[in-house]
Formats: C-alpha cells, sequence, structure tokens
C-alpha cells in the first residue's frame, strides 16, 4: 500500500505541497490540558512513567491541531535513569542526576541490556499510542544523542557550557570514552525497543552538539550518531531517523550523508536560504521557525512562517520550530502558524 502519511512521505524525500508539522515539546506547559493531567499524575517523571497519562498528554496536541506527527511524551534523561544514576527535578531548575566521572562509577551502571524492565512503561505509552492515533499521524520515538545525555551524566545537571563534559574528555579520555560507549549502546537498545513497540520514525536529541568543535564534533556528534543510525537500519530497515545536532552551524553541512540520516532538524540560528542550499540538497530537512514567534505572534509569526515554508519548497520538508515551544507561549499562535503554513505558499 502506497504511504499516506504525510511525515513519511516527507521523510521518504518526496516534495509535498504543503509540508507536514509538528513542533518540538508539543506536549508541554503552554497547553492547559497538559498541565491538568500533569498535576494528576503528580509530577513530570511520573507523568513519563505512566503509560495511559504519558500517551494522554502525546494526543493533546494531536486533537488540539492536528499535528501531522506525535512524538511520544517521555525525556531523553530516563535513560540515565535506567542506566543506574538517580533522576530527579528541581522546580523552576531542570533536571539533577548523581554523576558520573570516574571508572567507578561507570561500574555502578546497569549494562546497556539492562535497562528495559525499568523503560517497560516508555514501550506500554507507545503501544498505546499506536492503537490509538489517527490513521494519518505518524508517531516519533526518539533518545538523547550520547554526547547530549553524557553532559546531564558528567555535571549532574544542565550546564550553559558543557564545561564538566569538555573537562573529563581531556583530563580522563578513558572514562568519557567508555561512558558515551555505554550510553551508544543502550540508546540502540531502547530505541530498537521503541519501533517494536510501534515508532514508526525515530530522533536523536544532540542539543549540545554545537559546544563541539572540529574533530570533536566528528568523534562525539558524528560517530554515534552514524553508529546508531547504521544499527537501527540493520536492525529496522525502512524505519527513517532524524537527527538533531542543535547549533551544528557550518557542520550541518554533509550531516546527514556523514551519519545515515533520513532528515536534519535545523535551529533556528541557521538561515532557511542557507540551510536549503547546503544542507537540503542531501534530503528532508526539518525546522526552523524561531519559538520566541509564538510567544510574539502577530504579522512577524506569520510573515516568518511563510518565509521558512518558501525557503524549503524545492525539496522534502517538514515544518517545526529551530527548538521546543516555551511554556510562555500562546496556544492561540500555534493555530496562526499552522494556517500560515496550510493556507497555501501565499
Ligand atoms: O517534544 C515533546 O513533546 C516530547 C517530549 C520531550 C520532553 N523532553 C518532555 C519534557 C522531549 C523530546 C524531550 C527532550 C529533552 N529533554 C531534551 C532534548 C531537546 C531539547 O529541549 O534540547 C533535553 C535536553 C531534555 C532534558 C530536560 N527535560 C530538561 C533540560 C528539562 C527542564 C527544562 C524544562 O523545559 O522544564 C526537561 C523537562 C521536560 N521534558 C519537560 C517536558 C514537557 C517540562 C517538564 C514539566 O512539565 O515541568
Amino acid at each position: 500500500m502506497a504511504e499516506t502519511k504525510k511525515l513519511m512521505r516527507a521523510l521518504a524525500g518526496e516534495v509535498l505541497d504543503t509540508p507536514p508539522i509538528w513542533m518540538m515539546r508539543q506536549a508541554g506547559r503552554y497547553l492547559p490540558e497538559y498541565r491538568a493531567t500533569r498535576a494528576r499524575a503528580g509530577d513530570f517523571l511520573s507523568l513519563c512513567y505512566t503509560p495511559e497519562l504519558a500517551a494522554e498528554v502525546t494526543l493533546q496536541p494531536i486533537r488540539r491541531y492536528g499535528f501531522d506527527a506525535a512524538i511520544l511524551f517521555a525525556d531523553i534523561l530516563l535513560v540515565p535513569q535506567a542506566l543506574g544514576a538517580e533522576l530527579w527535578f528541581e522546580t523552576g531548575e531542570g533536571p539533577r542526576l548523581s554523576t558520573v566521572t570516574t571508572q567507578a562509577d561507570l561500574d555502578r551502571l546497569k549494562g546497556p541490556e539492562d535497562i528495559h524492565d525499568h523503560l517497560a512503561p516508555v514501550y506500554e505509552t507507545v503501544r498505546i499510542l499506536a492503537r490509538e492515533l489517527p490513521r494519518e499521524t505518524a508517531l516519533i520515538g526518539f533518545a538523547g544523542a550520547p554526547w547530549t545525555v553524557a553532559t546531564y551524566m558528567i555535571a549532574g545537571r544542565g550546564t550553559p557550557d558543557q564545561g564538566p563534559a569538555h573537562a573529563l574528555m581531556r583530563e580522563d579520555r578513558a572514562t568519557f570514552e567508555a561512558l558515551l560507549e555505554r550510553i551508544t549502546e543502550a540508546t540502540i537498545a531502547y530505541l530498537s525497543r521503541q519501533i517494536e513497540a510501534g515508532a514508526e520514525v525515530v530522533k536523536l536529541f544532540d542539543s549540545w552538539a554545537g559546544s563541539l568543535k572540529g574533530e570533536d564534533f566528528d568523534a562525539w556528534a558524528v560517530a554515534p550518531a552514524k553508529r546508531i543510525i547504521a544499527a537501527l537500519k540493520a536492525r529496522h530497515p525502512g524505519v527513517p531517523v532524524i537527527a538533531f545536532p542543535r547549533e551544528a552551524g557550518p557542520r550541518y553541512v554533509g550531516f546527514a550523508r556523514a551519519t545515515g540520516a533520513d532528515c536534519v532538524a535545523l535551529d533556528n540560528s541557521v538561515s532557511a536560504q542557507w540551510a536549503a542550499a547546503n544542507v537540503q540538497v542531501d534530503g528532508c530537512v526539518q525546522g526552523n521557525l524561531d519559538p520566541r514567534l509564538l510567544v510574539t505572534g502577530g504579522e512577524e509569526l506569520v510573515e516568518e512562517t511563510r518565509r521558512i515554508v518558501r525557503a524549503f519548497a524545492g525539496g522534502p520538508h517538514i515544518f517545526n520550530l529551530g527548538h521546543g515551544i516555551t511554556p510562555d507561549a500562546d496556544p492561540e499562535n500555534v493555530s496562526r502558524m499552522i494556517e500560515a503554513v496550510r493556507g497555501g505558499r501565499a
């Protein structure tokens, strides 16, 4: 049967009249229905680990807006937790983890195939979604890329410059490499299970790829993504992979070819014209609206949305934001953005 889901067609390289749309963090605090379900769950991690509620918040933006794809509701930091790290969220501040900075810390972590009992609720969420999503809506699974996950595991929190991870890379390369290796293997195992449970596409979030320069970018952004994608393609041929090396700048060029990704997600620091000429030449791209525009709205939101659609109209494109929608965004602005995309290329 010919593929009818617009997202899958764009990922296969088809140029569509209007691009499929979804948004990073589309299930989130800007939506009152999300805040209500999160309150029922009690806290963010309980929401992630309660399949019925995680599926519910995944479906909320699909019901409200009719996006072309749903992204599994979970978090990239569930993998470190499944490996044995402690994880909690400080209200108003973000994630905290027990740190991994020595061989002894690493020895205390579990093996990459020992994560599945802990992550079983996530696989159950995927199974529920595969049953309940409208037939035209694609289901995206995801994981953090090894470098980004490692930056949180090494520092025990988010960091502005990923300093602790860079320091470990320089000072104890063996431990750093072994940690990246463990995360890479766990990520392959985790994404494989998501695909077996019903994810049709998977996305690798490398939110901190931009702090890797030169050979470090090749070693810790390109090489792990290439390995994960090759392993997934060997086990699950035909399942497309979206890679998001955020803030990669000039290193976006050739990233799809170097890693085997079917689509590269663009942040909003690169211009759409530049990316069309230099990145989209290799295949599908996703992005790159500035999420601030969903806070500020107005004509600028509509103009900028149309400009991005026009810039990428010559090749396969998935309309998305350059990063996640923020809690202060106006849900009405999301409707305006969708209307500007689907209302044609005026
Ligand atoms: O996109 C989606 O709708 C799917 C769900 C999703 C979440 N996190 C839910 C979430 C996805 C794909 C992620 C990925 C993620 N998580 C990344 C990579 C993408 C990026 O944003 O760069 C990172 C770095 C994380 C780690 C993380 N999780 C941080 C730093 C934070 C705190 C910052 C914040 O926005 O509060 C989270 C929490 C988080 N993950 C929330 C959501 C909806 C907010 C939690 C809440 O409800 O309080």
